[in-house]
């Protein structure tokens, strides 16, 4: 079984996700780093060169194939991965790591929301963060606050996933 983490840019899916796997014996994925290494391309450039449509695509494919053959992991997914997939139930057990909006902007500096191509404009951002705030939480499993320190974080999803 794997523990799927979910959220909005910044919210710690990634740094939570590494130690987590670390404390727990199991694998960690990004899903991001998957697709770049994939694509030979940063995430950036796959959307500045084919746009948004075409990395969707790509997350689509890679839940797929994750889903066929990977066991024991700690997956850290793209904050718009659930805007394209129904379900993850078949990849494991769906943990949404929830922060404010406030709490994001704090934590993703300048240059963050330059690797960030969704978040080089923080009204479309807030945007997009209202609308999916419904949908991680039907996606989940389990819900974490996330605007706490990073330890206190880790400690709520490790001892709950
Ligand atoms: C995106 C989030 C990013 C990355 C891409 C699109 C989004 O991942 O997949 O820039 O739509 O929210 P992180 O959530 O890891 O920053």
């Amino acid at each position: 079984m794997n523990i799927v983490l979910i959220g909005f840019m910044g919210s710690g899916k990634s740094s939570i996700g590494r130690v987590l796997a670390k404390q727990k014996g199991m694998y960690f994925i990004d899903t991001d780093s998957l697709i770049e290494s994939f694509e030979g391309q940063k995430i950036r450039d796959i959307f500045a060169n084919h746009g948004e449509g075409y990395f969707r695509e790509l997350e689509k494919k890679t839940f797929n194939w994750l889903s066929s053959c990977v066991d024991n992991a700690v997956i850290s997914t793209g904050g718009g991965m659930p805007t394209v997939i129904d379900s993850f139930e078949k990849l494991g057990k769906t943990v949404y790591l929830k922060v404010d909006f406030e709490t994001l902007l704090e934590r993703l500096k300048a240059e963050e929301f330059d690797k960030r191509p969704l978040f080089a404009d923080v009204e479309f951002a807030k945007k997009i963060f209202e609308i999916r705030e419904p949908i991680y939480t039907q996606k989940s499993e389990l819900i974490v606050d996330a605007n706490m320190e990073f330890e206190s974080v880790l400690k709520e999803v490790s001892s709950k996933a």
